[in-house]
């Protein structure tokens, strides 16, 4: 039987400023999840896709990672693609829409002011993504978005960041871990600016799909 990591309190005390932004958005918009977000995915899955933060009007107050963010509008039509989802995204938490070998989690479960998350907070939320490694029994592919992500994933198996580089649709052959794939993160910035193409973003979940088969 798999059993289901940590996850921090929704009232978790452990980064001020992550707490009091919360405080502020509860008063804000009372009709918000407002709390660390819970990954979204079978416990079971072969792979794990690590984001950075939650989005203030999109995770942040749909309680699903990615959903109602931007970037969840290209992540989520990518995994349906790439058969590591089926339904059909609605952009809320019972759109019905569900994870197939898949499970997503942030580096930092709670929304951070402008999107920014801060080195103490990453810091304060690793012992959560150690949990999320240790309960994934199956877990072969590790997808990180973004440098945060990336980073947080080799600090948090105990490697060094200056051995082990960001670059999209790198693969990292971590020692007696998950393989590791990067990507830049699918954010509205990077799609944008063109750093991050449609076709980009699929070559690395078809990597990840040559891995697994
Ligand atoms: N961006 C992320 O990195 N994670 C989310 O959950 C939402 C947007």
């Amino acid at each position: 039987m798999m059993i289901e990591p940590r996850f921090p309190e929704k009232d978790c005390p452990l980064c001020p400023r992550l707490v009091a932004f919360r405080e502020d958005n509860q008063a804000k918009f009372p009709d918000f999840f407002n709390g660390p977000v819970p990954s979204f995915g079978g416990i079971d899955a072969e792979v794990l896709v690590v984001g950075l933060a939650p989005g203030l009007k999109g995770a942040n107050c749909t309680g699903r990672p990615f959903t109602g963010d931007y970037a969840g509008d290209l992540l989520y039509p990518t995994l349906k693609t790439f058969g590591f989802a089926r339904g059909t995204y609605g952009a809320s938490i019972d759109d019905g829409f569900e994870l197939v070998n898949c499970r997503i989690t942030n580096a930092v479960r709670c929304v951070p002011p402008q999107n920014k998350t801060t080195a103490a907070e990453e810091k304060n939320c690793r012992p959560f993504l150690i949990d999320e490694f240790k309960a994934m029994k199956n877990l072969k592919v590790i997808v990180a978005l973004g440098s945060v992500g990336h980073n947080a994933v080799i600090q948090t198996l105990g490697f060094k960041k200056s051995q082990w580089k960001f670059g999209h649709n790198v693969r990292h052959d971590l020692p007696e871990g998950p393989v590791l794939f990067d990507s830049y993160h699918c954010s509205r910035y990077n799609t944008n600016t063109g750093r991050l193409t449609e076709e980009m973003f699929h070559d690395v979940f078809r990597s990840v799909c040559q891995e697994i088969a």
